[in-house]
C-alpha cells in the first residue's frame, strides 16, 4: 500500500471511530444508508429481544439507526455517543421519539456515563467497543448499571481491509472474553452472513 492510501485509511479510520466536521457528517451519511450497516443494527435489536417496559441504553450509537429501532420497540431509549456530529445526525433522524421524550441521546464518551435514574434493562453497542478506552473497566461498569437479569449484545463487523470471517470470529472471541471477564453469563454467540459476517456476542447479569 503507497504512503497516500495508507494516509487517506488512517484518516478514514479515526472519523468512523470518532466522526468530526464536514468528513465525519459523510461518514455518518454513509453508516446511515450502507445496506450492511442498516441490516445489522436491525439485526441486533432484534436479537435483544427488546420488551416494552424496556428501558435501554446504546452506546457509540453514530447515525442512530439502532436507535430509531430500539425506539419502536422499548419503553424508553438512552444514547451516548463522544461525536457532536454523530448526536445532531441521530437526534434528527429520530426527531418524533426524541420531541416526545421516549429517546435521550446524550453527547458522552462511555467512559463519562451520565448518570440514569434507574437500573437498565439492556445495553447493546454495534462496531463501537474497539474504539473504548479500558473497554474491560466499561464493561464492569456496565455490568452494575443494569439490572440483575438485565441483557447486553455487544456487535462486531470488521472493516478493516481483507477482512475475513476468521476477523469476525477473532472480534467475537475478544468480546465474549472481555464480558466473561466483567462477570455476564449465559454468553452466546450470534453470526449474521454479511460480508465479512457479523458476530453479536450476547450476555445477562446473572440475577
Ligand atoms: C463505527 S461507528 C458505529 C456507529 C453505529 N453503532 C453503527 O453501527 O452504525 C462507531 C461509533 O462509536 C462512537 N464511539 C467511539 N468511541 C466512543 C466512546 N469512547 N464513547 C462513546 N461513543 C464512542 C463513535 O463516535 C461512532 O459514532
Amino acid at each position: 500500500m503507497t504512503t497516500v492510501k495508507r494516509r487517506v485509511l488512517g484518516t478514514l479510520v479515526r472519523q468512523f471511530g470518532h466522526p468530526r466536521g464536514s468528513t465525519g457528517q459523510v461518514v455518518g451519511w454513509v453508516m446511515a444508508h450502507r445496506r450492511s450497516n442498516r441490516e445489522r443494527n436491525r439485526w441486533v435489536v432484534g436479537l435483544l429481544d427488546v420488551q416494552p417496559t424496556d428501558t435501554v441504553l446504546e452506546i457509540g450509537f453514530g447515525p442512530g439507526l439502532a436507535i430509531a429501532e430500539l425506539a419502536r420497540r422499548a419503553g424508553h431509549v438512552h444514547g451516548i455517543d463522544r461525536s457532536d456530529v454523530m448526536v445532531r445526525q441521530a437526534s434528527r433522524r429520530n426527531r418524533v421519539a426524541v420531541a416526545e421524550g421516549r429517546v435521550e441521546l446524550v453527547h458522552a464518551s462511555v467512559d463519562r456515563l451520565p448518570r440514569f435514574d434507574a437500573p437498565l434493562d439492556a445495553v447493546m453497542a454495534v462496531n463501537s467497543v474497539g474504539f473504548w478506552p479500558e473497554p474491560a473497566q466499561r464493561l464492569r461498569e456496565l455490568w452494575g448499571l443494569l439490572r440483575p437479569g438485565g441483557r447486553i449484545a455487544l456487535a462486531s463487523q470488521p472493516r478493516c481491509p481483507g477482512a475475513t470471517r476468521d476477523t469476525t470470529d477473532r472480534a467475537a472471541g475478544e468480546l465474549r472474553a472481555l464480558l466473561a471477564g466483567a462477570g455476564f453469563a449465559e454468553l452466546r454467540v450470534e453470526t449474521l452472513e454479511l460480508d465479512p459476517p457479523v458476530a453479536c456476542v450476547l450476555g445477562v447479569r446473572p440475577r
